[in-house]
């Protein structure tokens, strides 16, 4: 209801220019898929768990990583970019590519949004999973909402040079440094590559412990504003390089930023779905949110660590219907918002949308774009009918809320 606030799990905010998330969006909200037992996103994260709980023993031989897996995908603008450092006029704060509750509150986009917050906690180790959101193009590998396990160590120069031989000596900070490829200014070079080794170590110790010792692996360099060095790692499945993760040496002011400037850390932040589907075989990311014995059961596992092999359901036959429309003159019109509108009316139904066609009228200088709308049902066959229905919502929707003329 337009005019009136928004809520979200029974809290109240103010609508203002910003605001975008639709009610399929919020429904998404306090789902937690990572937190219900036997659900393939919750055993990932269970494996991840167990592996780091007994691999990395703290000094009383207490877990030194702590698991966090409810904190709300309610945050601050000021969390999910600020404290990591990601400049005002960054791409990434698009309000095409986020959902915003108003100007300073959002759904976060990424787990990294609660890194300071942990941190000023005065957590040293810790994992954080949780459900993210970005508005992005809809096909079998894209959802609006996905999880993701945000990781984070950090280190005291007695932690960090004390097994070294001659150690002592080593210092992590330098003052009149310079920032390289390799390094930020004010780290010194040997303490960063043991932080690098450490990073790399810890998550190439993962992905084995995860996909058996035969998983191929690369490293890419890559850029995070929170993070230098920075590194994606890819995965080798069935014949195609898949980035799984992102990770780097934290950037110190965010550390310092936090009470912790005196230490330096490592983060990484990796896509559960996209180990889930790889590992388990799922075909279609939308299987996760189906609520299908079929789909369910064949994760009801006893042993955790039973291998798991997903026999898809029967694809049910796709529908598609094209839909055509004048670009409003005003420069409104964004491919993200005729995107959500399908998804607000279509649902779980859309299986992808594509432009298929667009053109220019050489007199008037009107925009035409012409999108083919994928219509398929995970558990059943549709009917044109039904399809028919969603359709013809969708054509008047797209006129009255985005301002497009149809050419129906
Ligand atoms: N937050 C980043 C993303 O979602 C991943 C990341 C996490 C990168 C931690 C570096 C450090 O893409």
């Amino acid at each position: 209801l337009i005019g009136q606030d928004v809520q979200v799990q029974g809290q109240s905010f103010p609508r203002d220019d910003f605001t975008n998330v639709t009610p399929k969006i919020l429904e998404k909200v306090g789902v937690n898929l990572h937190n219900q037992k036997h659900h393939p996103l919750w055993i990932i994260k269970e494996r991840i768990k167990t592996h780091f709980y007994s691999s990395y023993i703290g000094r009383w031989g207490n877990p030194l990583f702590s698991v966090h897996d409810n904190l709300s995908p309610v945050v601050s603008v000021q969390q999910n970019f600020d404290s990591l450092l990601i400049p005002p006029d960054h791409p990434s704060r698009k309000k095409g590519d986020n959902y915003y509750i108003n100007r300073t509150m959002m759904l976060r986009a990424h787990t990294s949004a609660h890194q300071r917050e942990l941190v000023s906690a005065g957590l040293d180790a810790f994992l954080l999973a949780g459900d993210v959101y970005r508005r992005d193009e809809i096909d079998s590998s894209h959802y609006p909402v996905f999880h993701q396990m945000e990781g984070v160590r950090l280190f005291s120069n007695h932690e960090l040079f004390s097994s070294v031989d001659g150690g002592q000596s080593l210092s992590l900070f330098e003052s009149c440094g310079r920032r390289t490829p390799q390094k930020q200014e004010v780290h010194s070079l040997e303490a960063v590559k043991l932080v690098e080794f450490n990073l790399k170590d810890t998550l190439t110790s993962l992905i084995l412990q995860l996909f058996g010792p035969e998983v191929e692996l690369r490293w890419v360099d890559c850029y995070f504003p929170f993070t230098h060095p920075s590194f994606e790692l890819e995965v080798r499945f069935q014949g195609q390089w898949l980035e799984v993760l992102g990770c780097g040496v934290m950037e110190q002011q965010l550390l310092h930023s936090a009470g912790a400037g005196h230490k330096l850390g490592w983060a990484f932040g990796l896509g559960l779905e996209r180990l889930a589907m790889v590992l388990f075989n799922i075909p279609d990311i939308r299987l996760f949110w189906s609520r299908d014995e079929r789909f369910l059961k064949q994760f009801r596992v006893h042993d955790l660590q039973q291998p798991i092999s997903f026999q898809p359901l029967s694809k049910f036959p796709p529908l598609h219907n094209d839909i055509s429309f004048w670009i409003p003159d005003s420069g409104t019109f964004s491919q993200n918002d005729f995107f959500d509108l399908v998804r607000t009316i279509g649902g779980d139904l859309v299986e992808q949308v594509t432009l298929v066609d667009q053109f220019t009228h050489p007199k008037t200088g009107r925009r035409s774009e012409c999108y083919r709308i994928v219509y398929r049902h995970m558990e059943r066959t549709l009917t044109q009918e039904e399809v028919r229905t969603t359709h013809e919502q969708i054509e008047r929707a797209a006129e009255s809320d985005l301002g497009v003329q149809g050419r129906y």
